[in-house]
């Protein structure tokens, strides 16, 4: 039976032209970790011709984290995601999808969100790694919502996490005092009561392709260069940050006005609307562009810098935490950034349930004890692959295979 939810639906007028979901998607967890390691700007005059006045003026920001060394993308996608599954009081087994927006993974495979999904124990989900830039967490939110209001799902994770500055080319000032590292994460559910997920405008135009971007291991010729051909350095970023933020402030007023739409509302009916943190100038742009005050979005650059795929759920986080967003509230994200992508979002805030630091005790120890069983199973089943291999090479067929990978060696095309 569908519960339905009276004050979300007479502020919603075209409800009636999307299919009724078999079960509405909500936000029901939320988390956070960021580096301890504060940079400032003056850190950063030191390491380029900048000043504090000039990246405060122009961007907003006055610090962001870095990374430590122990520290990496999947590890601090870890963190947020245990404390998203604490606030929903969610166990890892239950648990169907991961994903994990980002696009400084520390492999191309296996994915940050294998890495999580095993060390939280979340042994019943499917786990990948999206790529789409400052656009990603969206886009991951909007897959895991698709997959709960079809049926085939009830529970998922999606985790933004970045250590932008191990791809920040550190002598272009242009660039490296933009960007910080940090994760966030939030677990979705089923349920019968309307609202949740309400919209989704995902956008992608790869012509602007070249405005921002890091080359990778499949970049062409990269065989012992530190440059490809365009003068592009190989696994660090570039941008041509005038482009950018001009498609920045058309893209977020246009999407932001879709999905309003696409969910039956208009931008008067939202509450706070969360939007990738790049620039103060571009939020306080496109407010101008849709008439409406600064206030509306949520900001926090001047903390963390550009956090590219996490700043979504990181600046959703301290709303919550801030008491900007209300059971019922209608908020929305807008995302934008590589590919070039943009992506913007209304949510139904419908969690009245879940308040941080009220997760049942006992399935707080019982997630503690899969985290710890987690780590065991890695460490046993790592051992048992290599007591097991060092068993075949002692088996006879072993020397056979041996002899005959010899004879092929010799005779290529026998
Ligand atoms: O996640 C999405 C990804 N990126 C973005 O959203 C970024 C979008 N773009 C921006 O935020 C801005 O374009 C920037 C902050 C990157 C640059 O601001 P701007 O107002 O567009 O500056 P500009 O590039 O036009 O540069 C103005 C001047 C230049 O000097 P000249 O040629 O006028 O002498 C730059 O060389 O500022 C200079 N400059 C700097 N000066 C001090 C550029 N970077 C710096 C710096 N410190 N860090």
């Amino acid at each position: 039976m569908v519960t339905t939810n009276t004050t979300a639906q007479s502020a919603r007028t075209n409800n009636g032209a999307r299919p009724t979901p078999v079960q509405y998607a909500h936000i029901v967890g939320w988390g956070m970790a960021v580096p301890e390691t504060v940079m400032t700007n003056d850190d950063l005059s030191a390491i380029v011709e900048t000043s504090d006045e000039w990246i405060r003026t122009r961007t907003g920001i006055r610090e962001r984290r870095i990374a430590s060394d122990h520290e990496s993308t999947a590890t601090l996608g870890l963190k947020a995601a245990q404390h998203a599954l604490e606030v929903a009081d969610v166990l890892p087994a239950e648990v169907e999808l991961v994903i994990c927006a980002t696009s400084t993974p520390e492999h191309i495979f296996p994915s940050a969100a294998s890495l999580i999904q095993a060390w939280l124990g979340a042994n019943n989900a499917g786990a990948f790694d999206l790529s789409a830039a400052c656009s990603g967490f969206v886009y991951g939110v909007n897959i895991a919502a698709q997959a709960i209001r079809s049926g085939s799902i009830r529970t998922a994770l999606v985790v933004g996490s970045e250590t932008m500055s191990r791809v920040l080319d550190w002598s272009d000032r242009s660039t490296c005092i933009l960007f910080g590292d940090g994760a966030g994460a939030v677990v979705l559910k089923a349920s019968d009561v309307d609202g949740g997920v309400l919209s989704a405008v995902l956008r992608s135009d790869g012509t602007g392709g070249d405005l921002l971007g890091i080359p990778t291991v499949g970049s062409l010729d990269i065989e012992g260069v530190t440059e490809i051909s365009n003068g592009h350095k190989f696994g660090k970023m570039h941008m041509n940050g005038g482009e950018v933020f001009k498609f920045a402030t058309r893209v977020i007023g246009d999407s932001l006005t879709q999905a309003a739409q696409q969910a039956g509302i208009t931008l008067a009916d939202i509450k706070l609307i969360v939007p990738h943190q790049a620039n103060a100038r571009i939020l306080h742009a496109a407010a101008r562009n849709l008439k409406i005050s600064d206030a509306l979005f949520m900001s926090n650059v001047e903390r963390y810098g550009n956090t590219s795929s996490a700043s979504i759920p990181i600046a959703l986080c301290e709303a919550v935490q801030q008491g900007r967003i209300q059971p019922n509230d209608y908020i929305a994200f807008v995302g934008f950034g590589g590919g070039l992508t943009w992506a913007a979002m209304v949510v139904q805030w419908g969690s009245p349930q879940v308040t941080a630091g009220t997760s049942n005790f006992i399935n707080r120890q019982r997630r503690q004890l899969s985290y710890r069983l987690a780590a065991w199973r890695r460490t046993l089943l790592r051992a048992s692959r290599s007591i097991g291999s060092s068993f075949a090479r002692l088996r006879p067929e072993h020397g056979r295979m041996d002899r005959l990978k010899h004879k092929a060696e010799q005779h290529p095309f026998e």
